[in-house]
């Protein structure tokens, strides 16, 4: 059975302590309609990628509508891939256009439900009317191919339209999650100089207007490259306006037609940058291209969700994240899917609003984070058990290891025990989903991702790139490029070289800790570098100390993250203070306050400790070992022979036994 604690890193060994023996083979009915249907079919599909992997992918590509063939698979000078070289194609054609060539096109593409629970419908040939009017709107400010848009917005239908509107001009997107800070969204369009930034009046968010525009404005004011922003009315409330600058949208759509040639773009055309944190520095403006992204979305999806024609699929990430670009908007789309997305939050009005939002629709799959069901598990079962949720036929989960706990009840309680779960492993930088159970073939075992995708080799290495073998822990790294592979860190090839091919050497190392089981089967153990996987999101722990640092009265911080029930992980914060300053609950409050002004709440430190030192190595380095332990009050057993003064550690541990 499983031990609490899914994974233990400590010390540089990664040590994997979960032994988790239930197996769930797909169930028979479920294989028999699925789209691969037998662990052979998978297997013959993995094989053939593996020995012909040009091939196999040159196949898949069919899959798509090309304006211009390619020439050539790959063009590959590691670490820089290009795929399909020679090729011309539309993303937005792809995930529309060639929906409305036939009965599709009054197929429902968008079923979407605002807060305070209106709905919204959009069929493939509305978002085709809607995006080549936005588009028009984009050409009308002066946007060009190659341009970057930075997106600001609620979770409302215009999000995925100004995005597809984007790429059908050829002009990369940079979205930024609502809930980051005026500062956050300066850093990221002063980073990529984006001309125009697209947001609204507000959001809703628990019954409450999230304040879009204000934080635009106060980013909008320190970024000289941006001529206009664009605010479309979703609240309706009083905001400032910037004459010159802020433009709205239903007056800018209003003088432009619906119509809208998409523009051929090479394969490896940038189609957007998402920023994500990296162990170092500021964020990471991670680069996707075209055809790569768009294909391998478009099959994993097909695969992983096992998508047909008369499916309803609800994946409840935000576009602000990369789970909500490639499997709610780029993925489901291109398969011509029905996806129904939701803009606020799962308590409002109450904490049965999914289970609702389920039976309304007859939502047949559902994609979610473990932190949301942890959540679901602890407000109780009684929530979903007023709704039918029998519609539902599979289930999947992203963002963070599923604990098995967590993967049981959605199973039984969510799933009625009839629905695989697809535990699905990737990241914003592999751009879609690398490892997971084909849900018609693949048996699922609790807290596992179990095998990779056809086209993708991970590998479990040592430090120095040896494979460690069946059922030892190690680094998870990925040997074959794959199409929807970053391209870069957008205008810093050497920091991508560095931060993801330098550590182990010939392979794509992707940050994560794994084992492999003797079946073939791997287990995620999370991050083994300074990021934290706080509710799913990733937050780095430099970013939140020079955050806290930039605080006048902080001399010194170190952030680690600590266990959380709910949450995966908490964020700890030790500070240090300038010579004359007192510590106090008020002090603490407000440097609380200042890291959700400096990046948003999500990085807010759920503890502040003030001490009077921090641990650290007789070269300076802080002991961050050393301060996860205390945050997550346990003894620490390695090594603390480097540490350079013994009576820092006393210290903490006793203020940390309320002596502060
Ligand atoms: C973690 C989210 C275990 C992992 C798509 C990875 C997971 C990081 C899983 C990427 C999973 C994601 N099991 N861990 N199924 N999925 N992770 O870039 O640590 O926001 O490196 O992408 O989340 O987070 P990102």
């Amino acid at each position: 059975m499983a031990s609490e604690n899914p994974s233990a890193h400590s010390g540089g060994s990664i040590t994997s302590v979960l032994q988790e023996t239930r197996v769930f083979p797909p169930p028979a009915a479920f294989a028999e309609a699925a789209g691969i249907k037998s662990l052979d079919e998978y297997q013959k599909l993995w094989n053939w990628a593996n020995d012909d992997n040009e091939g196999f992918w040159a196949e898949q590509s069919k899959s798509l509508d090309w304006f211009k063939p390619w020439d050539q698979v790959l063009d590959w000078q590691p670490p820089f891939a290009k795929w399909f070289v020679g090729g011309q194609l539309n993303a937005s054609y792809n995930c529309v256009d060639r929906h409305c060539n036939g009965p599709d096109k009054n197929k429902a593409a968008l079923i979407w439900e605002g807060e305070p629970g209106e709905r919204r419908v959009l069929r493939y040939q509305d978002l085709q009317r809607e995006v080549g009017k936005f588009a028009n709107v984009l050409k009308g400010l002066g946007v060009k191919k190659g341009d970057v848009v930075a997106l600001y917005m609620p979770m409302i239908p215009e999000l995925v339209i100004a995005a597809l509107a984007c790429a059908r001009i050829g002009a990369p997107h940079t979205v930024v999650f609502g809930g980051f800070s005026a500062e956050s969204l300066a850093g990221r369009i002063q980073d990529c100089k984006a001309k125009v930034l697209v947001t609204a009046d507000g959001g809703y968010r628990r019954g409450k207007i999230v304040p879009l525009k204000v934080h635009a404005d106060g980013a909008a004011d320190e970024c000289p490259t941006l001529t206009t922003v664009v605010v479309y009315k979703r609240t309706g409330h009083d905001i400032e306006w910037n004459e010159g600058r802020d433009r709205w949208w239903h007056e800018l759509e209003a003088e432009v037609s619906a119509d809208c040639p998409p523009e051929p773009v090479d394969s490896e055309h940038p189609l957007f940058i998402l920023y994500t944190s990296g162990s170092t520095g500021k964020p990471k403006g991670i680069l996707h291209t075209t055809a790569g992204y768009l294909l391998q979305t478009s099959l994993s999806s097909k695969w992983v969700f096992d998508l047909k024609p008369d499916d309803t699929y609800w994946c409840t990430a935000d576009v602000g994240w990369v789970t909500g670009h490639s499997y709610l908007v780029y993925g489901p789309l291109a398969q011509g899917a029905t996806c129904v997305m939701f803009e606020g939050a799962p308590n409002w009005p109450d904490e049965a609003r999914f289970w609702k939002i389920i039976e309304d629709y007859r939502v047949t799959i559902l994609y979610t984070a473990p932190t949301a069901i942890r959540t679901f598990m602890k407000w109780g079962d009684q929530h979903p058990r007023k709704h039918d949720l029998s519609s539902l036929r599979l289930l999947g989960t992203v963002g963070e290891p599923i604990n098995p706990e967590a993967w049981m009840w959605y199973h039984s309680v969510i799933g009625g025990g009839r629905c695989p779960i697809v535990d699905t492993w990737w990241q914003t930088e592999t751009g879609a989903i690398m490892i997971a159970p084909i849900p018609g073939a693949t048996p699922t075992i609790p807290g596992s991702a179990t095998r990779p995708l056809p086209g993708i080799v991970p590998e479990i290495v040592t430090k120095d790139g040896k494979p460690v073998g069946d059922n030892k822990g190690g680094f998870l790294v990925i040997k074959k490029p794959w199409p929807a592979m970053l391209r870069t860190i957008y205008g810093d090839d050497d920091r991508y070289k560095a931060q993801y091919w330098s550590d182990i050497p010939g392979c794509y190392f992707t940050g994560d800790g794994a084992r492999r089981d003797e079946h073939g089967n791997y287990w995620i153990m999370g991050r083994v570098d300074d990021v934290l996987n706080v509710a799913g999101h990733r937050l780095s722990t430099m970013e939140i100390e020079s955050a806290l640092v930039s605080h006048p009265v902080v001399a010194e911080a170190a952030v680690v993250g600590k266990p959380d029930e709910v949450k995966g992980q908490g964020i700890a914060a030790f500070v240090t203070l300038e010579t004359g300053q007192a510590p106090s609950e008020k002090l603490r409050q407000e440097l609380r306050a200042h890291v959700t002004k400096e990046i948003g709440a999500l990085a807010r430190p759920d503890e502040i400790h003030f001490t009077d030192s921090l641990p650290k190595t007789r070269s300076g380095k802080i002991m961050r070992r050393l301060l996860r332990d205390i945050a997550a009050g346990v003894e620490s057993t390695g090594d603390t022979s480097t540490l350079e003064d013994l009576g820092v550690l006393a210290n903490l541990r006793r203020s940390e036994q309320g002596e502060d």
